[in-house]
């Protein structure tokens, strides 16, 4: 019988003990006693768990513990992210190895997603290493979105990073860059530009190195796209702001809007302009995009007064006809520091 609590100050040694694992690779190992034995001395790394007190609740975030028995078999950490009040960080899951594939996880998971929405999140964020097959595979079940990659010289792995919408009916999509003219074909099928060669024209410029042209999937269907630029297109932004990568297009086929799909394309657009280098990420937003503004306000933007730039618009009238018109716009900006792995 599995059950999932607050962690307490005396489960600290069995928490050592659990992050003295290997979680690299396959480590599901049904030989490893349940009783752990407990670590008196700190893990080397990550700080999350050589002191869960003073990072993940002092961070005003909670910690759960899985306990069978009487023994900790399971830890999983919701932290708040700074600066974006709407969005929360799962840290630290893991599972004893002997006990895996029994709905540990799944437990911790559901834990942690009542703890978010108790402190008002909308969305929630995780990232894993793509040395941990485990993780990835478990993440992929839960129905998370696989949103971007980072790499680091640091590295010998891939870090990928995962979204989840807590309000909707969430849609789990893979957002990747444009990958050729088949992918192309597919985005014209799925959000068609009217005969234009919109799509082909935005992978042609990501071939030229001058934007990246994500798309969500759902399955073999492309459901959703955004174009980062890798500098803003408006002279008065960039005379003010400076040449920082740049958020357009955002655009959710009508089916399923309203499920998550937009937000794990800003979110993924932000992610590729960090993985860029940029420091800061911006958008303009036009007057009546309820749902763009939504989308920003929950992942932290910053409304930017002052700048309006004028950006151009395609409307169709109720017969159908295309009118193209200069629109005022409001500018938005996210501070990209701070968001990498931990
Ligand atoms: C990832 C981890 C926490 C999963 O814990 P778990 O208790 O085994 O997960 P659950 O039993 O709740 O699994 C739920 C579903 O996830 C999927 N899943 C879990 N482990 C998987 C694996 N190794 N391969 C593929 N899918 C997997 C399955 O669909 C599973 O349901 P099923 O067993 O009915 O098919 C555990 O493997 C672990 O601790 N790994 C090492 C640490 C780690 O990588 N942590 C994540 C870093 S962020």
């Amino acid at each position: 019988m599995i059950d999932v609590r607050p962690y307490e100050p005396d489960d600290l040694p069995a928490l050592w003990a659990l992050a003295h694992l290997p979680d690299a690779g396959v480590t599901e190992d049904p030989t490893v006693p349940v009783p752990l034995r407990e670590r008196r001395v700190p893990p080397t790394g990550p700080a999350d768990l050589v002191d869960p007190a003073a990072t993940v609740l002092g961070a005003g975030g909670d910690l759960f513990v899985a306990v069978q028995d009487g023994h900790v078999v399971g830890v999983g950490g919701l932290r708040p992210v700074r600066g974006r009040p709407r969005l929360g960080r799962l840290v630290r899951i893991r599972v004893h190895p002997a006990v895996r594939r029994r709905g540990v996880g799944r437990s911790l998971m559901v834990a942690l997603e009542g703890a978010a929405r108790h402190h008002g999140f909308t969305d929630l964020l995780l990232d894993v290493g793509d040395h941990q097959p485990e993780a990835l595979g478990f993440y992929r079940a839960l129905e998370w979105s696989e949103t971007w990659r980072e790499d680091s010289p640091e590295w010998h792995w891939q870090t990928v990073w995962f979204h989840r919408s807590l309000e909707r009916d969430h849609l789990p999509v893979e957002v990747r860059p444009c990958s050729g003219e088949a992918e192309v074909a597919a985005a014209e099928h799925a959000l068609p530009t009217g005969g234009r060669a919109d799509h082909l024209a935005r992978w042609q410029r990501q071939q030229a190195g001058e934007a990246t042209y994500l798309l969500a999937w759902d399955r073999d269907q492309v459901v959703g796209h955004i174009l980062l630029e890798s500098a803003s297109v408006f002279p008065d932004v960039r005379a003010s702001v400076g040449a920082h990568p740049e958020v357009h297009l955002l655009n959710v086929a009508d089916r399923v809007r309203r499920r998550g799909v937009g937000t794990a394309l800003v979110g993924a657009a932000a992610g590729v302009a960090q993985e860029k280098g940029a420091a800061l990420v911006g958008l303009a937003l036009l007057a009546d995009d309820d749902a763009a503004l939504t989308i920003v306000q929950r992942l932290g933007w910053a409304f930017r007064p002052g700048l309006t730039p004028v950006d151009e618009v395609r409307r169709r009238d109720h017969r159908g006809a295309e009118h193209v018109a200069q629109e005022e716009c409001t500018y938005w900006t996210l501070d990209l520091a701070g968001r990498r792995r931990s």
